[in-house]
């Protein structure tokens, strides 16, 4: 039996946060480096045009996000990371997906659903302000995962549904067509926190209470000394699963560290003093990776040169599968 492939995007809208790093970023660049599975990674360019409509800011956040996966080690020769918009392929497919894709399969899309009640208890039209690029995300997420038949998707809670119907897209390709897609799953790590933000909320760029992922020592300091905490007083004993701080320090510690803190805040830990040692924990794992990610930012002429030799590798899996698509739905040389 060939090789499990697992594969996963990541939209390039936004600076990469402390939650971004610990849900996904940390787990892929490790997974990276496994020679018993075939990984693809890519930055999701397509799909920051449906969020983000202001040219520098994709340009800059893709950017960002290659600097970041490289600088934390992802095994760029092992795994297979690219761009989206370098695989023409991508595209391509989805317009057949496109012709399979049931209407009604879209409207129950979450991210359209909730634009639409927005848009209803605001009293709008349903769909104002609502494009096709919205409309039909999952289909383009379901080209990237079918082009290279992957079986594994790691992905956030809120993608599962996405994941679901590119499975439900390629059965019926593969039905009305005859086999030609593995049908892909999604994977939910479980054990990866759901990092709360400096307000307490999931860390989220739409909550705008991020700590980013590479911000100078200063910074960080500033950031987590912004981290919300309740009024007790030093010897206080305060609850560890109610605190970011905690919650932040577990997502960085090893399992003896986070019971040495749980301790700490029985103890009554000042939050100061707790604050200024999860900054040097945060701090002691990614200033190696910072310091790599500044000159990246740099020399991005050294990321493109990674990102095409990525996409020619995964274009010598999806120009053969197109290929084979293409002639199954009857598009093919008339002689
Ligand atoms: N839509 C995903 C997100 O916002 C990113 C994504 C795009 C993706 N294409 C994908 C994830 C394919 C997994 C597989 O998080």
């Amino acid at each position: 039996m060939s090789k499990q492939r697992i594969l996963t995007g990541i939209t390039t809208s936004g600076t990469p946060h402390l939650g971004n790093y610990v849900g996904a970023i940390r787990p892929a660049v490790e997974a990276s480096k496994k020679t018993d599975v075939e990984s693809f990674y890519f930055l999701a360019d397509y799909h920051a045009l449906i969020k983000c409509k202001n040219p520098d800011d994709v340009h800059r956040s893709t950017l960002e996000i290659a600097a970041s996966w490289i600088a934390l080690g992802l095994d760029t020769d092992n795994a297979v990371f690219y761009r989206q918009s370098d695989i023409p392929q991508i595209p391509e497919l989805m317009w057949f997906l496109n012709c399979m894709a049931a209407k009604g399969l879209m409207n129950r899309a979450h991210a359209y659903k909730a634009s639409v009640q927005e848009n209803e208890a605001a009293g709008e039209d349903a769909d104002f302000g609502i494009t096709m690029g919205l409309f039909s995300y999952p289909v383009l997420m379901a080209a990237d995962i079918l082009m290279f038949n992957a079986h594994q998707i790691p992905v956030g809670r809120d993608q599962i549904q996405h994941v679901e119907m590119a499975r439900d897209i390629a059965q019926r390709f593969n039905h009305h067509y005859g086999e030609h897609f593995a049908l892909p799953q999604a994977l939910v790590d479980d054990d990866v926190p759901l990092l709360q933000g400096l307000d307490g909320r999931k860390m989220s760029k739409s909550y705008g209470n991020t700590i980013p992922l590479f911000l100078t020592e200063k910074q960080l300091k500033k950031h987590i000394n912004k981290i919300k905490t309740n009024l007790l007083e030093p010897g206080e004993p305060k609850d560890p699963d109610s605190s970011s701080v905690f919650q932040i320090w577990q997502a960085f510690a090893t399992p003896q560290q986070t019971e040495a803190m749980r301790a700490e805040f029985a103890n009554g830990i000042a939050w100061g003093e707790a604050k200024k040692q999860l900054f040097e924990l945060v701090n002691a794992e990614l200033a190696p990776a910072r310091e790599r990610y500044q000159a990246l930012l740099n020399a991005p002429a050294e990321i493109e040169a990674i990102l095409q030799a990525g996409g020619e590798k995964a274009r010598a899996q999806s120009q053969p599968l197109m290929d084979d698509v293409r002639r199954a739905v009857g598009i093919r040389p008339l002689a």
